[in-house]
Parts: structure tokens; C-alpha cells; sequence
């Protein structure tokens, strides 16, 4: 999923020939991950049936100020709709409805909802081609430039009419594409890629067993989907874990051991502006690896361990102007023990959760995490979802960014 994934989408159809590419609107916004709600003017019915858009939008579909067909007729809050879209697309818009739009014009329930409507507004004009030369039109789409309206401009093409220029409705792929690029303009980490380690790794004492640990990943997940929400290209490192990710621009990189991690991080570190290592990385792994199953014999067993790389501090050696943070989990001393890796790891910023607190930790949809900076100054938070955590720890990262 992308930028329009869990976006409020109120796409607003008028009454052009164009009408009827907005079923594949309405499913190119569904696939996305959108929640769409369409408002129809009542001439555009005559062009594609509310049924239709309504089974492809799950959304009842809204054309009157009360619906009067319906004897237990209710009135459509104009209002309360144009407040729920996070985003409102009129398309087809036709000439006619464009410009009452410039003129405040509110003769129907889709006109209504966009004198209500605070969120972006796109258009995507569809006329014949005197029509969308016509000086009128071109003094309609600057008043609604005016109004900070967004115009996705007609293409070249045969037209209804039978002749050929420019008024055919941009094609729906290129409406999504342009209102993607569009959303994502404004993004804090636009221009960034950002490197993720989460999850445990598994260190291999023979072909069925290995040395883990509890992590299940949910935090460098959270930090990925959020990274990827405010516009970076994102690039994840995990462990093995149960978990999948929803938006589909993250790059999965999925490994085992703490070995093969390294690996994978050193890879894409150098292409990276910014790298976050949650991963809870095992710190020893077996010497050597038995080849076949270990049979059951004495009643001791001994594994002789070695240390794997540190693969934060090898980062931190080679990081130069990158921004990276690591995680600490302690269990005691944790500011004093946090400060120490901040330091000897050559960190930007690490963020210390203690397994002491309540709601911190593995496995739990909540952490309560410290963000130690550079200058060891201190800032603790509540108790909160992972979700909100890797919110707070990227507003901490932009803000770091933009001082
Ligand atoms: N880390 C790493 N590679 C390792 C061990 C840890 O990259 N082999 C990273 C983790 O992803 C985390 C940070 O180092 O960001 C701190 O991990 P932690 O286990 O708390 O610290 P250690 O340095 O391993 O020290 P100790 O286990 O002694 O507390």
C-alpha cells in the first residue's frame, strides 16, 4: 500500500461521458487501500448508475440533499462529508459545475460539499475542446487556482464530439499517479531513504535448533511504515517474524543471523540518510554449527559461543553526516548504560526502553522509550502503541534534521 493507503477519498462525479471511467476510479483508490465515498450530481446518473459506484466504493453514494426515493428519507449532511474526506476529487468535473465552483454556486449536494470541504481539492476536467478554451474557462480555472484548488489538466484526444484536441478527462491511472506525487510533495522525509533493522536474528547450533530471542519485531515494523508514510524510501532489514508490512513501497530484506544482517545493512547503508537498528541482534552465536541434528547423550551439554559483529557500531564508525540511532534494552543503570552505547557506538540519537517499565518491551503492542540525544540530553515518554512511538521518534529525527 501507499500514500493513499487508510485515506478518506470523496470523489465527486458530474455529468460528462467521462462519468463512466469513474467506476475505475473508484477501484484504482480501493486496490490502494483508500476508503472511498462518492457524491454525484443528479444529471451525472444519466451517465454511470449510483449501483455501480456504490458496490465498487462498499459506500452508499450520495446525489440530493435528502435521498427521495427512500420513503424514511434522511438529510446527507453536506457538511459532515466534505469533513470526512482527506481528500476530495471531482472527476469528471464539466464546465458547468466548474463553474458555479468558482463562483459559489451550491445548487446541489456535491457543490455543497465542496464550499464545506477543507481538505485538498483535485479536479480533473473533462469538455470539448472550444469549451476548454473557451476565455471563460480558462478565467474559471484560475479563480479556482486562486482558491488553492488543484487542476489535473485535460489530455489530447478524440472527444464525445467526435473531434480531436485537448478536454478529455485525464485517464484514472494518471489521476492516481498525479494525486500520489501530489500528496507525497509535502512530505517531511520526501528526499530521504531510510535503513531499518527489526525482529530477532536466529544463530544456527544445528540443522533444527538455534539461539533466539523473544523480539517479534513490532517496533522496527511500526518505524518502517511510518518512515514510509512521511515519504521515505525505506529499506527493512528483518529478522525472522511473523509480521508483514502493508505499505508496499518498503523494501523487505529478510535475513536470519546476525551474520547475514550485516551483511544486508552494510549493502544498503552507504545509499542511506538515515538508519534506525532496532533489531534485537543476538550477541554470541554458536562457534561451530553441527552439520547434522545433535544427539541427546550426557547429561551436560556445552556450546562454545563467539561474539557477533556489532552491526550498529560498525555503522557508527563508517556514518559520517548519516543520522543513526540505535535502541537500548536495559534492565538496570539504563540512562547511565544508554549514554555509554550512545557514545561508544557513535550514535545521533537512542532510544532506551527499560524492561522494567510496564508496557514496554517484547512482544507487547506498546512501548514506554527514553530518546537520549547527542548531548545526552533526556526526553521521556508515556506509555504508548508502537504505532505512536516511531511517530514521536520521527518528529524527534525531523526535528534533529531541520535545526
Ligand atoms: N546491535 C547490533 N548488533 C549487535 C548487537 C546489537 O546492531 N550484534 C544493536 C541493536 O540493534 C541496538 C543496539 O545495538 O540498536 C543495542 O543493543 P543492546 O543489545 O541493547 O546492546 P549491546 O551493545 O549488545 O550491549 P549489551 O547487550 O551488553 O547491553
Amino acid at each position: 500500500m501507499g500514500i493513499l493507503s487508510g485515506k478518506n477519498v470523496l470523489l465527486g462525479v458530474t455529468a460528462g461521458i467521462a462519468a463512466y471511467k469513474s467506476a475505475l476510479i473508484v477501484r484504482l483508490f480501493i486496490k490502494e487501500g483508500a476508503n472511498v465515498r462518492v457524491v454525484m450530481t443528479p444529471a451525472a446518473k444519466d451517465f454511470v448508475t449510483p449501483l455501480t459506484l456504490s458496490t465498487l466504493s462498499k459506500n452508499e453514494v450520495y446525489s440530493s440533499f435528502t435521498n427521495e426515493d427512500d420513503e424514511n428519507a434522511q438529510w446527507n449532511n453536506h457538511v459532515e462529508l466534505a469533513l470526512w474526506a482527506d481528500l476530495f476529487l471531482i472527476a469528471p468535473a464539466t464546465a458547468n459545475t466548474l463553474s458555479k465552483m468558482a463562483h459559489g454556486t451550491s445548487d446541489n449536494l456535491l457543490l455543497a460539499v465542496y464550499l464545506s470541504a477543507k481538505c485538498p481539492v483535485y479536479y480533473a476536467p473533462a469538455m470539448d475542446l472550444d469549451m476548454y478554451q473557451h476565455p471563460s474557462t480558462k478565467a474559471t480555472f484560475d479563480t479556482l487556482e486562486s482558491y488553492g484548488n488543484i487542476q489535473i489538466p485535460a489530455e489530447h484526444g478524440e472527444l464525445a464530439s467526435g473531434l480531436s484536441g485537448q478536454g478529455r478527462m485525464a485517464e484514472p491511472e494518471t489521476i492516481l499517479k498525479f494525486i500520489e506525487r501530489d500528496l507525497a510533495k509535502g512530505l517531511p522525509l520526501k528526499n530521504s531513504r531510510v535503513l531499518i533493522t527489526a525482529g530477532p536474528t536466529y544463530e544456527a547450533i544445528d540443522p533444527v535448533r538455534f539461539i533466539g530471542n523473544h523480539s517479534s519485531g513490532k517496533m522496527g515494523y511500526a518505524l518502517a511504515e511510518e518512515a514510509a508514510n512521511l515519504g521515505a524510501e525505506v529499506i527493512l532489514v528483518s529478522g525472522p517474524v511473523s509480521i508483514s508490512i502493508s505499505n508496499n513501497t518498503i523494501k523487505l530484506v529478510k535475513v536470519s543471523s546476525a551474520a547475514e544482517m550485516h551483511e544486508e545493512v552494510h549493502r544498503f547503508f552507504d545509499t542511506c540518510n538515515i538508519a534506525i537498528l532496532s533489531a534485537a541482534v543476538a550477541d554470541y552465536r554458536p562457534v561451530e554449527v553441527a552439520s547434522e541434528k545433535i544427539k541427546k547423550q550426557n547429561t551436560e551439554l556445552l556450546l562454545k559461543l563467539e561474539k557477533t559483529e556489532d552491526i550498529l557500531a560498525s555503522l557508527g564508525k563508517i556514518k559520517k553526516d548519516r543520522f543513526l540511532v540505535g535502541f537500548a534494552l536495559e534492565t538496570e543503570n539504563e540512562l547511565e548504560n544508554a549514554k555509554t552505547k550512545l557514545k561508544k557506538k557513535n550514535l545521533d540519537l537512542i532510544v532506551l526502553n527499560s524492561l522494567k517499565d510496564k508496557g514496554a518491551g517484547f512482544k507487547k503492542d506498546t512501548n514506554k522509550v527514553t530518546l537520549i540525544d547527542k548531548d545526552n540530553k533526556v526526553y521521556p515518554f508515556t506509555v504508548k502503541p508502537k504505532t505512536e512511538v516511531a511517530r514521536d521518534i520521527f518528529q524527534f529525527i525531523i526535528d534533529k534534521l531541520h535545526a
